[in-house]
């Protein structure tokens, strides 16, 4: 699903709601798709504590709660803000092309 070069098409952006993140499976890899104060937002779906489905989770704010064990995680940052969660999630940005969002997978950040 190449949207143009370097670019992977997650999902159509109007699946994502503040309140309902999106599980993207592209390439071998999970992605959860994030709405926030509309801007969209990428992480890794797997929850760095185990075997939670970020985009499964409960949306608090501007954090993500893991289903698994209530860990929480900011999602503009992937960082780990509540225990049990303490490393951070791989995050990516996101870009909006033709309605869908995508990224970059060669973009990937982690935060510090
Ligand atoms: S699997 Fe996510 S908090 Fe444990």
């Amino acid at each position: 699903m190449t949207v143009e070069a370097g670019l992977v098409a997650l999902c159509d952006a109007a699946e994502v709601s503040e309140d309902t993140p999106v599980r993207a499976d592209v390439a071998g890899e999970s992605f959860a798709v994030f709405l926030l104060e509309g801007e969209f937002y990428v992480t890794q779906d797997l929850c760095t504590h185990g075997p939670g489905s970020l985009s499964e989770g409960f949306v608090e704010g501007c954090e993500i709660e893991c289903p698994f064990h209530q860990g929480k995680f900011d999602i503009r940052t992937g960082a780990a803000t509540y225990a049990p969660c303490t490393e951070a999630l791989r995050t990516w940005s996101a870009r909006l092309v033709d309605g869908k969002v995508c990224i970059d997978p060669s973009e990937q950040r982690s935060a510090a």
